[in-house]
C-alpha cells in the first residue's frame, strides 16, 4: 500500500473521468486523499472512477463554463472549504493542418485548455490559498516543442507554460505553488477522440515511437507519479516548473543514432 501522504486533504481533478486526469484522481485516493473531486462533462464516466473509491467525488461541470467552475467551489464549500491540490487534465487535441482551420475549432482548443484552467482556478483560488495548495497544470511537450498539424493545440499549451511560470510568481508570496507535467505520447482515448480510428492509433504510435529516444509510448501510470510528486510536501520548494515526460524526445537526440 503507498504511503497515506495526502490523508485529510481535498484535491480536485478536472477531466477526472478518462486517461490521465482518471488515474490521477486514482493515485491521490490510494495516498490517502479524502475527498478526490473530478469533474468533466460525461456524467457517466466520472460515475465509473467514483466507482472505483469511494473518496472519489464525480461532479458533471464544463470547465469552459463559470457555471461548471462554480459547481466545483460549492462542492469544496459543502465538504468544507479547503483546496489543498488542483491538477487541470481537462483538454482536447485537435491535430489540424492549418488550411484547414477554423475559428470554431480555434475556440473550442484555446477555451478548454487555456481559458478552462483560468476559469477554474479563479473560481477555487480562495480555497487554495486558505490551504496554501498548490496547482499541477498537464500541459504538453508540444508546448515547447509544436509539430505540424499542431499550430492551435501547441499554442494551448505554450499558454498552459506561461500560466504555469505567471502564477506561480504571482502566488509565491502566499505560499501557493503552481507547477505542470509536459507529456509526450501518452496512450488515452485523446486520440479516439480526435477522430482516428484504433487501427490508425496503432499506426501513429509505431511512428513516433521511431522518434522516442527511450523506446515507448507512455502510459497514465508514467505520468501520474509526476503530477502526484509535485504536490507532495517533498516539492515544497518546487514551484514555476514544467516537468517533460515523453521519453526523451525533448533530448533531441536521434534514436538511430545516425546523426552527425
Ligand atoms: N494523451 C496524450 O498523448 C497527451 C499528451 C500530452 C498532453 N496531454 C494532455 O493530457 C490531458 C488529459 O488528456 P488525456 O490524454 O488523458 O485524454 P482524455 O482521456 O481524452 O481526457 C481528457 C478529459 O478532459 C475532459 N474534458 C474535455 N473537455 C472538457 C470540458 N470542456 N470540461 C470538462 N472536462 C472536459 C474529458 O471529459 P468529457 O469529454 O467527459 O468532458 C476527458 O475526461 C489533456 O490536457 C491533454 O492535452 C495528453
Amino acid at each position: 500500500m503507498p504511503d497515506q501522504i495526502f490523508a485529510g486533504r481535498t484535491v480536485v481533478v478536472t477531466g477526472g473521468g478518462t486517461g490521465i486526469g482518471r488515474a490521477t484522481a486514482l493515485a491521490f485516493a490510494a495516498q490517502g486523499a479524502t475527498t478526490v473531486i473530478i469533474c468533466g462533462r460525461r456524467k457517466e464516466r466520472l460515475d465509473q472512477v467514483a466507482a472505483e473509491h469511494p473518496a472519489v467525488v464525480p461532479v458533471a461541470a464544463d470547465v469552459t463554463e463559470e457555471a461548471g467552475a462554480e459547481a466545483l467551489a460549492h462542492e469544496v464549500r459543502e465538504r468544507g472549504g479547503a483546496l489543498d491540490v488542483l491538477v487541470h487534465s481537462a483538454g482536447v487535441f485537435r491535430f489540424t493542418p492549418l488550411g484547414a482551420l477554423g475559428p470554431d475549432l480555434v475556440r473550442e482548443v484555446l477555451d478548454t485548455n487555456l481559458v478552462g484552467p483560468l476559469i477554474v482556478t479563479r473560481h477555487l483560488l480562495p480555497y487554495l490559498l486558505a490551504q496554501r495548495g498548490n496547482i499541477v497544470l498537464v500541459s504538453s511537450r508540444a508546448g515547447h516543442n509544436p509539430g505540424p498539424g499542431q499550430s492551435v493545440y501547441a499554442a494551448s499549451k505554450a499558454g498552459v507554460h506561461s500560466l504555469t511560470r505567471s502564477w506561480a510568481a504571482e502566488l509565491a508570496a502566499h505560499g501557493v505553488r503552481v507547477n505542470a507535467v509536459a507529456p509526450g505520447f501518452v496512450r488515452t482515448e485523446a486520440f479516439e477522440a480526435n477522430g482516428l480510428t484504433p487501427q490508425q492509433v496503432e499506426g501513429l504510435f509505431d511512428a513516433v515511437t521511431a522518434g522516442i529516444p527511450l523506446g515507448r509510448v507512455a502510459d497514465v501510470d508514467d505520468i501520474t507519479p509526476w503530477i502526484t510528486e509535485l504536490a507532495r510536501p517533498t516539492a515544497s520548494l518546487v514551484t514555476g516548473q514544467i516537468v517533460t515526460v515523453d521519453g526523451g524526445m525533448d533530448t533531441g537526440a536521434d534514436p538511430a543514432g545516425q546523426e552527425g
